[in-house]
């Protein structure tokens, strides 16, 4: 899909979502707060669906894992001992011509290997010398581990940092570490001059109690992670916990993010779906295969195809320090394919830093080796709201045969399942349709529409992904059976209108 397609299968499907009650613009009636977002009705049960299946599949239905709610405010501490002050930082940088400030990646950027000179340039997250790079990499043997710069280019990647590219080996010569910036162009006006980068800290402030002084200041947290890890001891001592066992909790998180937009992707407020794995050090690798197999496995089941989705492990030099490995679960967005989620081997690194800098014992009792240990940890951290984009984006479908516009969502996570129509407003068919309704909607979430040509109302509940219509007409008046109609294949067939609930219920189980 070319770039210019892609930009507008996002716009279509903007315009959709507010359309249709998913997504809004957030204080929309004055001008919009960039980057940040409402559910309307439709976006809202989404979202619950979204959540509630991850809970059901994470935690309810697994006898080693429990959940957890932290707050949102905590001591700020934690983010020292998590390296969140002193790490979470993105470079922004000031033109001086122009005096517009940018995060580093957002601008055109050359990169030179210091050994070699070979240059290439990155422009919005891709390569642009495209020609360059494809002829360097048909002369890699197959199976060999490309440098960095090469695996971002041939798998297509989206980077959303710069980093992924600086101190990478070299694509050419393959010396070690050797890419490094040669220049970077304002993107506003195209000058060079501009200033070195910056650090800033992408943590939100806020302040404690009613002084505003640097004592009082504390953060909204940036991940829900360090709730979990804090409360190690509390929640392991409470649930009785034996290892491998998991705590996972699913909330709101807040980052100044400096670049922003791909709709929901990337927003200052967002919600996580974080699982900490806590297990043996020695079966930490074990377990991550585990779970990067049980996550893919999860988005296939809420409905996503498989071939909009792949695993990227990372390279040894994009990981922590610390993380034995981490991969991420991608899809392939609008924009191109990017992560969805990350599941890290993070070792003993998070609870050994609390340790230190707590000063209390946040370890586990082994008893075969009658010691007590630190556990490692495998996380799974997942962003509800990216997935929200991944299932509108998999699910968008412009059907053109019949002119319509469809939302082909899986029903466990469609907002409204069923929808009740009378074919016309007279005849009795309206107070028939709305018992059959009223009977519906105590079992499931459903929507009784009268208003406008029932075309139009097949296509309004088309685009919201509703996947079941039920129509009440005149022969329902006859012999007591009404359509039941298939949102994707439009297949329509009677059925007896004292079953509806429970045929419903038997798709819905499918
Ligand atoms: N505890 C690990 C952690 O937070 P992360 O890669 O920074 O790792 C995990 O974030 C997931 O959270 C991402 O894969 C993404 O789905 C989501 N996420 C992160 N930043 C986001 C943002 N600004 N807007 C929306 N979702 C975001």
């Amino acid at each position: 899909m070319s770039k210019n397609n892609r930009n507008i299968q996002m716009e279509k499907l903007v315009s959709l979502s507010k359309r249709r009650g998913f997504i809004f613009q957030s204080s929309e009636i004055y001008g919009g707060l960039n980057s940040c977002w409402d559910y309307g009705p439709l976006g809202v049960e989404l979202k619950r669906n979204i959540k509630d299946l991850w809970w059901q599949d994470m935690i309810t239905s697994r006898e080693n894992v429990v959940g957890m709610d932290a707050g949102i405010l905590m001591h700020p501490n934690v983010w020292v001992a998590s390296g969140h002050v002193a790490n979470f930082h993105d470079p922004l940088i000031d033109c001086k011509q122009c005096k517009t400030r940018f995060r580093e990646d957002k601008a055109p950027t050359y990169f030179k290997c210091t050994n070699c000179d070979f240059k290439f340039k990155v422009s919005n997250g891709f390569v642009e010398t495209e020609n360059q790079f494809r002829s360097l990499f048909t002369n890699y043997p197959p199976g060999r581990n490309y440098p960095r710069a090469i695996a971002l280019f041939e798998a297509g990647i989206y980077a959303e940092d710069l980093s992924q590219y600086k101190d990478s080996d070299c694509p050419h010569c393959k010396a070690l570490k050797s890419v490094n910036v040669e220049k970077i162009n304002c993107p506003n006006c195209g000058s060079p001059e501009l200033s070195n980068a910056k650090q800033f800290n992408l943590m939100f402030k806020t302040h404690f109690g009613p002084s505003e002084d640097s004592a009082s200041e504390v953060y909204l947290r940036p991940e829900t992670a360090q709730g979990i890890f804090v409360n190690f001891d509390n929640v392991m001592t409470a649930a009785r916990g034996k290892l491998p066992f998991g705590i996972g909790q699913i909330g709101k998180a807040f980052r100044n993010e400096i670049t922003t937009g791909n709709f929901i992707f990337r927003s200052r407020e967002f919600e996580q779906m974080e699982l900490e794995f806590f297990v043996k050090k020695e079966e930490s690798e074990k377990w991550h295969e585990y779970w990067v197999q049980e996550r893919f496995n999860w988005y296939k089941k809420i409905g996503i195809r498989e071939d909009n989705l792949r695993l990227r492990p990372h390279t040894h030099d994009e990981l922590a320090h610390y993380a034995r490995a981490c991969t991420d679960v991608e899809y392939r967005f609008a924009f191109g394919w990017s992560e969805l989620e990350g599941i890290a081997d993070r070792q003993t690194f998070d609870l050994d830093q609390h340790i230190q800098a707590s000063g209390k014992k946040l370890s586990y009792f082994d008893s075969e080796k009658n010691e007590h240990i630190v556990p490692a940890v495998v996380e799974s951290s997942a962003g509800v709201d990216r997935t929200i984009l991944t299932v509108l984006t998999d699910a968008y479908w412009e059907d053109e045969e019949h002119d319509r516009v469809v939302l082909r969502l899986d029903p466990r996570v469609a907002p409204i399942k069923a929808a009740v129509l009378p074919l016309v407003n007279r005849d009795n068919m309206p107070e028939t349709a709305r018992s059959i309704f009223e009977d519906v909607k105590r079992n499931m979430a459903a929507l009784y529409d009268a208003g406008g040509s029932i075309g139009r109302r097949y296509r309004r509940q088309d685009e919201a992904g509703t996947p079941f219509g039920i129509t009440v007409d005149s022969q329902t008046m006859e012999d007591g059976t009404v359509t039941l109609r298939d949102r994707d294949t439009l297949e329509q067939i009677r059925i007896p209108k004292d079953n509806v609930v429970g045929i419903l219920k038997e798709k819905l189980a499918h």
